[in-house]
């Protein structure tokens, strides 16, 4: 199939690139580099040795767009472009919720045009709010404590909607959990711009001397040790996740949570990367970070039955890729 994917220079969507070319998909990224760089295109084509057509636009942008579409014969989408970080859409809310769904309207009102059936969108585990683990797709939704979080449900919202009244379109909602690690060949991986705000790429910063420590937020949550638990996925078991997704959509809409099932401590995911890695990464507990919940992890037992997909990498080999990746990674 000739995918479309939107934002597909950023982490997961570069991860995502590698994963439909290794599967024999053609891929078009279309991404702006707002939170990217072009070169990550390059590093996938070598890991891959196989082409991309890559154009910078911003995908808010209808008629840019629109160009892609009438450049391409394609057979589905898969929407990741989006802006991500939760502390700065409390503070930029117009900019958070203006990109995620104008982008979200454009890009699925040309599918519409263009009659592309088949639409893949990033959600979140956040959309649970604080609901009882394990989340489950039916449950009903929370609401998420920052803008970003809602642009994710409001998104979700959308799409359903445009389900209902086009049945023929095929739209998948994935919604992740806590991704984290890197390609094997340590060319990709997570880079995030100044100070990161996740757990994983601030734990890699201060084993690479970069960060001092790590700052523990709250050691008091009824978990097995009082710290936040999470339910980490290797970056590249998402990825194929999304391959499973487009390979086995069908028309309507679908909700499939991309987790591993299991739930990981703040503290015991860094004395799994301190024995995976063989460093010690100091840290203090400070208070607890508002809006934080104590524990979110998956049921993931509908994207095995539908998709046929599974994640297979274990806590120690997100922990060994992302410390592989960081190692290398020169800003
Ligand atoms: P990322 O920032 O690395 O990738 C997003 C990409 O989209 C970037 O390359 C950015 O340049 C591009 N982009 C943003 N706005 C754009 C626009 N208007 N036009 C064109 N390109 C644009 O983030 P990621 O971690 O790869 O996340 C991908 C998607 O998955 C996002 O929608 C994110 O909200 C969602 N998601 C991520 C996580 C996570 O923990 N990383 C969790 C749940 C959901
Ligand atoms: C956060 C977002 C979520 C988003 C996801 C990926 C919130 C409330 N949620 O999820 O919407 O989809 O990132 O971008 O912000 N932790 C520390 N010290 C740190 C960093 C984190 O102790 O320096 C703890 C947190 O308190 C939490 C766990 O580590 O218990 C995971 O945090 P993080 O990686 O930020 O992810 P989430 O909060 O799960």
């Amino acid at each position: 199939m000739n995918i479309l994917v939107t934002g597909g220079a950023g982490y997961i969507g570069s991860h995502t690139c590698v994963a439909l070319l290794e599967a024999g998909h053609s891929v078009i990224v279309a991404d702006n580099l707002c939170n990217s760089k072009a070169d990550t295109l390059d590093k996938v084509k070598r890991i891959t040795n196989k082409e991309i057509t890559f154009y910078e636009i911003d995908v808010t942008d209808e008629a840019a767009v629109d160009r892609v579409f009438s450049n391409h014969h394609l057979d589905g989408v898969i929407h990741f472009a989006g802006l991500k970080a939760v502390g700065e859409s409390v503070e930029k809310p117009i900019a958070y919720y203006y990109n995620n769904i104008v982008s979200t309207l454009v890009v699925v009102k040309i599918c519409q045009e263009y009659n592309v059936k088949r639409f893949v969108f990033s959600s979140s585990a956040t959309v649970y709010g604080d609901n009882t683990v394990p989340f489950v797709e039916t449950m009903n939704l929370l609401p998420t404590t920052n803008p970003y979080g809602e642009t994710k449900a409001i998104g979700e919202r959308i799409l359903t909607d445009i389900a209902k009244a086009n049945p023929a379109f095929s739209i998948s909602l994935l919604r992740y959990f806590n991704p984290v690690g890197a390609h094997e060949s340590g060319l990709i991986g997570e880079a995030p711009n100044g100070i990161p705000n996740n757990l994983m790429p601030y734990i890699s910063q201060v084993a690479k001397g970069k960060l001092k420590k790590l700052r523990v937020f709250g050691n008091d949550y009824s978990t097995v040790d009082g710290t936040g638990v999470r339910d980490f996925i290797h970056v590249v078991d998402l990825a194929e996740g999304h391959v499973a997704a487009l390979d086995n959509i069908t028309e309507g809409v679908h909700i499939y949570n991309l987790g591993t099932g299991q739930g990981t401590s703040v503290i015991e995911l860094v004395k799994a990367f301190e024995e995976a890695n063989g460093i010690e990464v100091p840290y203090e507990i400070v208070d607890r970070r508002p809006g934080d919940i104590a524990s979110c992890y998956a049921d993931a037992s509908k994207a095995k039955r539908e998709l046929g997909w599974t994640a297979k990498h274990d806590v120690k080999s997100m922990c060994r890729d992302s410390w592989r990746f960081e190692k290398n990674y020169k800003e």
